[in-house]
């Protein structure tokens, strides 16, 4: 059965980013949030992209009407009933998604693949909510998601071989690169990015340095295309600390313990740029 139809959920960040390049790449595409504000954010966030890109002579006028017409808002997760594909991309909390999962399960046409973006947590997990575990699989992608070329192509223990063609295939058609990934705790992005991030905001907590002075470091020194602690205001403070519990939890390594500060801005609710507010703040 080939893949025609898509509905991605959550609206923010990654999901508008999904939505836009998988829109982009033809297919037709439901984006669903449980807010309706952040179905029109996520909506007003494809349509500023896709404005840059006409100011940039990368796409006409024209071009871009298309691509806005391949995206349907949605408040149903109901209309997932008319979808080959679904990719998930809400907060990245276990109970939510088994919880989503196993709505979709109900849902969806036997066919329906069910793809999780989660950054950190167990597809194996995830699937088991589901009566069709062979047909769940995890494809992480990176912020932004317009930009950035990679998937991370993760194998649930039960994943059909068939599912991570149809899945690698699609990558290829959205113009990212497929890498294939065992399922352990944080796959292979996170679990070397974020204790490096950590790691940052550990060196800022004990006053080794102001948070510009980390950045620089690591880009001039490092050639990182940006700092430490800028990046993680772009991920998103909160994205940071569940990833952060997640490998803390799943190998119970102190290395693995979030930094107290990262805590407290989470609390305060300067989760980054998101918020218009992290470790710096934003327009
Ligand atoms: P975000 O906070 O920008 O967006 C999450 C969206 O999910 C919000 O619009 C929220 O209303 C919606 N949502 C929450 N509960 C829902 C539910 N029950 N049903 C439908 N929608 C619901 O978060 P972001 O950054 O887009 O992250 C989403 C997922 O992508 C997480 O699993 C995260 O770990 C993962 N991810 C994030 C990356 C990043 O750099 N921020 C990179 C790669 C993956």
């Amino acid at each position: 059965m080939k893949i025609r139809k898509i509905m991605v959920i959550g609206a923010g960040q990654m999901g508008s980013g999904i939505a836009q390049v998988c829109a982009q790449a033809g297919y037709d595409v439901i984006l669903y949030d449980i807010s309706e504000e952040n179905i029109e954010k996520g909506m007003r966030n494809i349509e500023k992209n896709l404005v840059r890109q006409v100011e940039k002579q990368r796409m006409n006028e024209e071009g871009k009407e298309e691509v806005l017409a391949k995206v349907t808002p949605s408040a149903a997760l109901q209309d997932a009933s008319s979808v080959d594909l679904v990719i998930e991309a809400v907060v990245e909390s276990m109970n939510v998604k088994r919880d989503i999962f196993a709505r979709l399960d109900e849902i969806t046409p036997d066919h329906t693949i069910l793809a999780s973006n989660t950054s950190s947590l167990p597809v194996t997990e995830i699937a088991a909510a589901t009566d069709r575990p062979e047909k769940v699989i995890g494809m992480h992608f990176m912020n932004p998601v317009p930009v950035m070329k990679l998937v991370e192509i993760i194998r649930g223990l039960a994943t059909s071989d068939e599912v991570y063609k149809k899945i690698e295939e699609v990558t290829k058609a959205i113009g990212k690169m497929p890498v294939e990934v065992n399922d352990f705790p944080g796959f292979v992005s996170n679990r070397i990015l974020m204790p490096m991030i950590n790691e940052a905001i550990y060196t800022l907590y004990e006053g080794i340095a102001t948070k510009e002075a980390i950045d620089e470091v690591m880009k001039l020194g490092m050639n990182h295309p940006m700092g430490p602690i800028q990046l993680a205001d772009f991920i998103g403070l909160d994205t940071c600390l569940s990833v952060m519990e997640i490998l803390h939890e799943g190998f119970g390594d102190d290395k693995y313990r979030p930094c107290p500060l990262l805590r407290k801005y989470v609390k305060a609710g300067w989760v980054g740029k998101k918020a218009g507010r992290g470790f710096y703040t934003y327009d």
